[in-house]
């Protein structure tokens, strides 16, 4: 395996100071910017959308990585794209044509990546492996930051790596692999073991006590 992506998620940041508190993870080493989009339909939770996604593009050099937890999905694509959204990943159950709005996020000039919740079959994937930039595998079930690592993650985890793998040895495209939910210190090692590239990270980096130093610290610990 390469070099561990971090992704810290604002969702925990200081919503007040969300210009400082990117430039903050930015600057702590973090390799993305996780941005949590709630609806409160397909998760019963509200946070933020394209305009905050436009307002903290300036403030940062590195990828924002919108996940997206809304339904429909489709018709927030263009906008988030144009708000200066890298990547956007997306519940296939929440998008009628998953297919379609693949090709529509790679076709903005985004990373396209599909998400699976806790109970998700892999199966989801079988179709669409050419149109994936990335996996992103839920390791809670989305709707809240802070909840607890659920550990049957691993055993899926490195299933999907097994698929992942395969479908690059025959001559598919790179795709990337990131857990999201519960990452901490104490698991994170494990996480990577079973096949994971990229990392979440909410409450274990935002929870920190100051930013400048802190931020660093776990981060430096995380990758430890
Ligand atoms: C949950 C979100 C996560 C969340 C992770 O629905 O998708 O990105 O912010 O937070 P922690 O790391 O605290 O579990
Ligand atoms: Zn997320």
């Amino acid at each position: 395996p390469g070099v561990l992506r971090l992704a810290p998620s604002i969702l925990s940041a200081d919503f007040s100071r969300l210009g400082e508190e990117v430039r903050a993870i930015e600057r702590a080493g973090a390799d993305l910017v996780h941005f949590d989009v709630m609806d409160n339909h397909y998760v019963p939770n509200l946070t933020i959308g394209p305009l905050v996604c436009e307002a903290i593009r300036p403030h940062v050099n590195i990828p924002i990585d919108v996940h997206l937890m809304v339904e429909p999905v489709d018709a927030l694509i263009p906008l988030f794209a144009k708000a200066g959204a890298n990547i956007i990943t997306f519940h296939p159950e929440a998008s009628r044509h998953v297919d379609r709005t693949l090709s529509m996020i790679r076709e903005l000039g985004c990373k396209a990546g599909l998400v699976l919740n806790p109970a998700t079959p892999l199966a989801c994937l079988d179709h669409v492996m050419d149109k994936l930039d990335l996996v992103l595998l839920m390791s809670v079930n989305p709707g809240f930051g802070g909840q607890k690592f659920i550990a049957s993650t691993l055993t899926k985890l490195r299933a999907v790596r097994q698929r992942i793998d395969a479908h690059v040895a025959a001559g598919g495209q790179p795709i990337w692999l990131e857990v999201d939910g519960g990452v901490k210190t104490d698991n994170i090692q494990h996480i990577v073991q079973a096949g994971a590239d990229t990392c979440v990270a909410g409450s274990a980096v935002f929870g920190a006590p100051d930013a400048d130093g802190g931020y660093r610290s776990v981060m430096a610990e995380l990758r430890r």
